[in-house]
């Protein structure tokens, strides 16, 4: 089955770069977001981004105008969604995902797959929790989702075959290159960079600046972006969460969030898209 049309769940961050890639690669969505109006702020993110390729050449003012008309803003989730895949980028929290999942399999049609964008929760749990396991995956994005390639592809021990051929045509659409990733919390790529980007923290909270942690990296190790920089542009809310999954996940104390991240997230700095994180982005 090739995927034309979307229902995307979630206008966040990931919600957003989701939105732009399927729009660019000619898909249908229809796109909803508890909060309207973060929902209309990243439609309008889209425009501003399309602006900018039109200003560069890289796309033209009528190609723009066919994307954009392909979206549709929903007010709510309550008629019937008449569409062959289901994207869930909500927040990082098991409980949110469960209930949004009850509505949803309440309005589509039980051949619809469900897609998840989770960085760390376990797919066999969501799977079951959807009701169609069978047709349930991880489709596991990196932010700024038009500009990163990879899309790691999480089955379930019961997602079927025909699931991941289609979701796997997806992500040829979109022009992406998919990784397998076994399920279990992290999944691989973030498995291996979140311990990082918490010891790191460990060093801030330890008397090192930041500016000193990522320059390290950066000149030490050729990382494009330091390890705190990085954490504010992914939301030091959705890392904590993803550490705390692990922690709980394996059952194993080198997971244990840092406090200085506790500390963060309780004083609502989540990064830039809070204004403050390690940096400050106010001005
Ligand atoms: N931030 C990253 O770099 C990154 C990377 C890959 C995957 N993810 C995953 O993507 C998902 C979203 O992360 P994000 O960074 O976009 O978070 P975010 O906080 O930027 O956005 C989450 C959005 O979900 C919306 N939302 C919450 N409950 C909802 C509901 N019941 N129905 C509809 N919308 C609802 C919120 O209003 C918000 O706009 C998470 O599962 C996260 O783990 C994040």
């Amino acid at each position: 089955m090739e995927i034309q049309s979307v229902l995307l769940i979630g206008a966040g961050l990931m919600g957003r770069g989701i939105a732009e890639s399927l729009l660019r690669s000619g898909l249908r969505i229809f796109w909803y977001d508890v909060r309207q109006e973060d929902l209309k702020k990243a439609l309008m993110g889209i425009e501003k981004s399309f602006q900018k390729q039109i200003a560069k050449g890289r796309l033209s003012e009528e190609e723009a105008r066919t994307c954009l008309a392909n979206a549709t803003l929903l007010d709510s989730l309550e008629s019937k969604a008449e569409v062959q895949l289901v994207i869930e980028a909500v927040s990082e929290k098991l409980s949110i995902k469960e209930s949004l999942f009850q509505t949803l399999n309440q309005i589509c049609d039980e051949k619809t797959i469900f897609v998840s964008n989770t960085s760390s929760l376990s797919i066999n749990t969501l799977g079951r929790m959807s009701k169609r396991p069978e047709q349930f995956m991880g489709m596991h994005f990196f932010n700024p989702v038009p500009v990163m390639p990879l899309v790691e592809l999480i089955r379930g021990l019961k997602t079927s075959e025909e699931t991941v051929e289609t979701i796997k045509g997806l992500v040829a659409k979109l022009g992406k290159t998919p990784i397998s990733a076994p399920d279990f919390p992290g999944f691989t790529v973030n498995r291996i960079l979140v311990p990082m980007l918490n010891e790191a923290y460990f060093c801030v909270m330890e008397g090192a600046l930041p500016e000193d942690v990522d320059q390290g990296m950066k000149l030490g190790c050729n990382f494009p972006m330091g390890p705190l920089e990085l954490s504010d542009f992914i939301g030091l809310d959705t890392i904590l969460s993803v550490l705390e999954i692990m922690h709980q996940g394996f059952g194993d104390s080198k997971y244990r969030p840092c406090p200085l991240l506790k500390n963060m997230v309780e004083a609502g700095m989540y990064g830039r898209k809070s204004g403050q994180g390690f940096y400050d982005y106010r001005s």
